[in-house]
């Protein structure tokens, strides 16, 4: 069975984004498995003491450790989708403090000789679903997801889908959102995932 895990970044209990990512994931096989941030409340990594005692677990070579749990999982999943509301040009802090607990040495990549990032996740892909308010045309938080993905973890492919100005008066909420579980369901039909 494939792993999926979903990295869920969604507060609004109305929340668009999360209708569009439970769409995708009703397209995909597997077991499903959650991160939800909001619930989490991932400790900011916000002393050099946080980093030492992470150093010297994995020295020691306790990976089960809790505080590396993040990374483990994130490591070990077949797809991984990211579901984030578009809050000022990237996504909410919470996925920053996320992916700083997921990119750990030794667990999803490592160094080379040469002091270059070598991969070390499963995963195919990462899919990464998103609303916003008006156009997205600056994605910072994708982007850099992307660059991560691609830089860092091994992760070759990453997919986006999004419905852009749902929040401009006058606007069809549900014919966009309409359109984009199109988009979804089309990839599904060619088999894209
Ligand atoms: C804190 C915050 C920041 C936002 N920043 C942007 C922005 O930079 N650009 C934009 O187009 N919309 C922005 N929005 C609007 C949201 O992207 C939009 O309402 C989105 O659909 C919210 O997703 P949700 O329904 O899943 O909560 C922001 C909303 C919030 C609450």
């Amino acid at each position: 069975m494939e792993k999926i895990l979903f990295v869920n970044a969604c507060v609004r209990e109305e929340s668009r984004t999360l209708r569009l990512a439970r769409h995708l994931l009703s397209k995909l096989d597997g077991d499903v498995e959650e991160v939800n941030l909001a619930k989490e409340k991932i400790p900011v990594i916000d002393s050099w003491e946080v980093l030492e005692i992470r150093s010297s677990l994995l020295k020691s070579g306790e990976t089960d450790a809790p505080e590396l749990k993040w990374a483990r999982q994130f490591a070990a999943a077949d797809t991984i989708v990211v579901a984030a509301p578009y809050w000022d040009l990237a996504f909410p802090a919470m996925v920053k403090v996320y992916m700083e607990r997921v990119t750990v040495t030794g667990l999803t990549f490592r160094y080379s000789e040469e002091g270059l990032p070598v991969g070390l996740c499963k995963a195919r892909r990462l899919i990464y679903v998103m609303t916003a308010g008006g156009p997205a045309r600056l994605n910072f938080g994708y982007d850099y997801l992307d660059a991560l993905c691609r830089g860092f973890f091994g992760i070759r492919e990453t997919m986006l889908f999004k419905a852009e100005n749902l929040d401009i008066v006058g606007n069809d909420v549900e014919k966009i959102m309409a359109s984009a579980f199109a988009e979804i369901d089309e990839a599904a039909a060619k088999g894209r995932f």
